[in-house]
C-alpha cells in the first residue's frame, strides 16, 4: 500500500485554498493509502519564532477544520511534527549533505525573501526550510505528497536530498511524487492566489453574513457593467468557483459571454452554493471545538503512531550511517 504523508503550518483557521489545493486530495487518498498528517509546527516556527503564542491553538484549530472537511482519525494519522523528535534529527543529517547553492536558489526562498518584510527571515533556519520538509517527508517513506503548487520546488528538492543521502550511504530512503488536486489554484475575492498574507480568503467555514459581503465584493470582469454586456468569464473569480461547484459551469460560461446572465444573479448563486457547502462543515466543526479533549486524545494517539514509523526508518538511517 502505497504511504502518504503531508503537512500545513497552523497559521490559524483553513480557508478555501487550502481545501481546493490540497485537502481535497488528502482526504480522497484515506481511502487508498497509508496517511499521515502533520502540523508543521516547527515551520511555523521558523517564520513566527518571534512570537509563538498562537502556534499551538492554530495546530487545534487546523485539526478540527481538517477532520471537519473529512479527515478521518480512524483511517489516517494526525499528528504534530514537534512532538515526533525524529525529524529534528533526520533534519540535522540532511543538513550536513546539502548544499547551500541548492537552498540559495530555490524559488520559494528568494520570493519569500524578496516579499516578507515585516520579520527578519534572515536566519539559518528559515534557509533550511526544505531540509526540514524534506526530513518530514523521507521519515515517513512516502511515496506520495499530496501538496500545493508552491510546495513544488520543496519536493524537488527532496527527492535530490534523498538521491544524494542514497549514494553516500545506500538505498534507504524513497524518492516520493507530488500529487496536485484538479483545482490546484482558486483564487482569492480580489483576483490573485487566495492566501491569508493578501487578506483576500474566503475561510472554510463563513457565517452567512460575512460570506455574502465577501461574495458581492468579488472581483469579477471590469469590462462587464450590466447583465447584456458581454463577459469574459476566463478573467473572473466567481467564474473559478462556479467551476469547482457548479456541474453546469459550461452553460454558464455561455450565458456570461453572450450576455444573458449578469454578475449580481451570479454572485447571489455563487453564495447560495458555498453556504450549502460550509452547512455540514460548520456543524462538525462546532461539536469539534467545543470537544478539545477528544482533539486532544486524537493527537496523542497518532504522535505515538507517527513516531514508531519514524522510529523505524530512523533505526535504518543510524544503521547505514554507522552510528
Ligand atoms: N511547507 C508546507 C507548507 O507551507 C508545509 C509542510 C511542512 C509540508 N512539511 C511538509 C507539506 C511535508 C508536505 C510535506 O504548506
Ligand atoms: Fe463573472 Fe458571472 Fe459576471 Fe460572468 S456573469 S463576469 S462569470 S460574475
Amino acid at each position: 500500500m502505497s504511504k502518504v504523508l503531508s503537512g500545513m503550518r497552523p497559521t490559524g483557521r483553513l480557508h478555501l485554498g487550502h481545501y481546493f489545493g490540497a485537502l481535497k486530495n488528502w482526504i480522497e487518498l484515506q481511502n487508498e493509502c497509508e496517511c499521515y498528517y502533520m502540523s508543521a509546527d516547527w515551520h511555523a516556527l521558523i517564520t513566527d519564532y518571534a512570537d509563538t503564542s498562537r502556534v499551538d491553538e492554530n495546530t487545534l484549530e487546523m485539526f478540527a477544520d481538517w477532520i471537519a472537511a473529512g479527515i478521518d482519525p480512524e483511517k489516517s494519522v494526525l499528528f504534530k511534527q514537534s512532538k515526533v523528535p525524529y525529524h529534528s534529527e533526520l533534519f540535522l543529517i540532511l543538513s550536513m549533505i546539502t548544499p547551500l547553492g541548492w537552498l540559495q536558489r530555490c524559488p520559494t526562498y528568494k520570493e519569500q525573501i524578496k516579499e516578507i518584510k515585516n520579520k527578519d527571515l534572515n536566519n539559518y533556519g528559515f534557509l533550511g526550510y526544505p531540509v526540514l520538509m524534506s526530513a518530514d517527508i523521507l521519515l515517513y517513506k512516502a511515496d506520495i505528497v499530496p501538496v500545493g503548487e508552491d510546495q513544488l520546488p520543496h519536493l524537488e528538492f527532496t527527492c535530490e536530498i534523498a538521491r544524494k543521502f542514497n549514494n553516500f550511504y545506500g538505498n534507504i530512503l524513497i524518492e516520493p511524487k507530488e500529487k496536485l488536486t484538479k483545482a490546484a489554484r482558486v483564487p482569492g475575492l480580489d483576483g490573485r492566489k487566495m492566501s491569508k498574507s493578501y487578506d483576500n480568503s474566503i475561510l472554510l467555514v463563513e457565517s452567512d453574513d460575512v460570506l455574502k459581503d465577501k461574495v458581492k465584493n468579488m472581483f469579477t470582469d471590469p469590462l462587464k457593467i450590466k447583465k447584456n454586456d458581454f463577459g469574459h468569464p476566463d478573467g473572473c473569480a466567481v467564474f473559478a468557483f462556479h467551476e469547482i461547484f457548479d456541474k453546469e459551469y459550461k452553460k454558464r460560461e455561455e450565458g456570461c459571454k453572450a450576455g444573458e446572465i449578469g454578475c449580481v444573479m451570479c454572485k447571489k448563486q455563487l453564495m447560495e452554493m458555498l453556504s450549502e457547502f460550509m452547512k455540514p462543515l460548520a456543524k462538525r466543526r462546532k461539536d469539534l471545538i467545543a470537544d478539545k479533549a477528544y482533539l486532544e486524545k486524537i493527537i496523542k494517539i497518532g504522535c505515538q503512531k507517527a513516531t514508531e514509523t519514524a522510529q523505524k526508518t530512523m533505526e535504518g538511517i543510524r544503521r547505514a550511517l554507522k552510528f
